[in-house]
């Protein structure tokens, strides 16, 4: 047996044999292709499409990495309002939309009881829609009034699941366990939960990653989202690469042997480091892809990593451009809620 046999038979390896194939680009045909037929035998050529809204580009974290951190003075901070929210939600409801993801950062603003009131009113309008949160670590207490007020699914990578590697990418302030904690929150509180990492950034090694898909394997989330680091001038991280595109796809295709079932997104990182990443991303198993329903105003300002990609005037018309991208890809948009798939074949 291969080892890419082996993977797809267990849905899983030994470190050292992962860590191998995690290393060498030998496999690759192979292991896209497999991970390929997997998706296909539990979702088809289906991807879903995820409508997503930068709601807030303020946040009170200071991650390393990332754009929008407390500490870069030089971005332009900008909210959304109640009426903006909805009514982005209604354009994407008139493309085909049926799940809005509310991404943002941890802006003190957005109290409980304005987070409440903007989900009650997306619920009370789009009964049948999912309505996804991404707003990072709070009280198990917020997470639940969430629920209560109809949101139902829940995004947050754990980023690192390597205690020191998480120490060189956050502050003192912020805790892994806090992060891991949240996670199993949301899950026990009845959340579709996705988590997920970023590939090559900073001082990550091949056993990070493998700490990172262990940790995936004890959450056992709905969906996992991976992007590849890129670098953005006004963060800590300034001199540091670009993650790898390769290993980045690689990781994609590993995930889907480990995870048939998952909802893997062709993200948006993906697109942005190479011209035809996220079909490639959706050959490589990936099975969502999430376009970007922010005002196109706004866009740019929600600038987590430089040269994020469908932030011009041409990404009004995302929802046909990647209707495109996805069918020469050789596969089609579905425009289904998109419920996982855990006890497909
Ligand atoms: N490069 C790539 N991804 C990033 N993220 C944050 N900053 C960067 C960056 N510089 C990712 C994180 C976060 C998600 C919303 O975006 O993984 O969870
Ligand atoms: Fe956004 Fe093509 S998908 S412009």
């Amino acid at each position: 047996m291969t080892i890419i046999e082996e993977l797809r038979a267990n849905r899983d390896l030994p470190d050292e044999k992962l860590t191998a194939l995690l290393e060498t680009e030998e496999w690759d045909s192979v292991l896209f292709a497999e991970a390929d037929e997997v998706r296909r035998e539990r979702y088809g050529d289906a991807v879903y499409i995820r409508g997503l809204i930068e709601f807030t580009n303020y946040c009170k974290n200071n991650c390393y990495y990332c754009g929008i951190r407390a500490g870069n003075q030089n971005v332009r901070r900008y909210r959304l309002t109640k009426e903006e929210i909805l009514s982005c939600c209604a354009e994407g409801y008139a493309l085909g939309f049926r799940t809005f993801v509310l991404q943002g950062g941890e802006d003190p603003y957005f109290t409980d009881d304005r987070i409440c009131e903007i989900v009650s009113a997306i619920r009370a309008q789009y009964p049948a829609c999912a309505i996804t949160l991404s707003i990072g670590e709070k009280e198990r207490e917020s997470y639940q009034r969430y629920f209560d007020a109809g949101a139902n699914r829940y995004l947050l990578r754990h980023e690192t699941a390597d205690e020191a590697h998480y120490r060189r990418l956050h502050p003192e302030s912020m805790r892994l366990q806090h992060r891991k904690d949240c996670l199993f929150a949301l899950k026990e509180i009845g959340y579709q939960v996705g988590s997920g990492f970023m590939v090559g950034s900073p001082y990550q090694t091949t056993a990070n990653l493998i700490s990172d898909l262990r940790f995936l394997q004890q959450l056992s989330p709905d969906m996992i989202g991976i992007g590849p680091y890129l670098t953005h001038a006004e963060t800590p991280f300034a001199h540091f690469e670009n993650g790898s595109f390769p290993l980045t796809l690689r990781l994609v295709a590993v995930l889907r042997l480990m995870f048939p079932y998952a909802l893997i997104p062709a993200t948006t990182a993906l697109g942005t480091i190479h011209p035809q990443g996220r079909e490639l991303g959706l050959k490589a198993g990936a099975n969502v892809v999430m376009p970007n329903l922010s005002p196109v105003s706004v866009r740019k300002l929600y600038a987590l990593y430089e040269n994020k990609i469908c932030t011009g005037d041409e990404s009004a018309q995302c929802r046909s451009c990647l209707e495109q991208r996805v069918r020469q890809a050789g596969y089609r948009i579905v425009t289904a809620v998109g419920d996982v798939k855990r006890n497909g074949v």
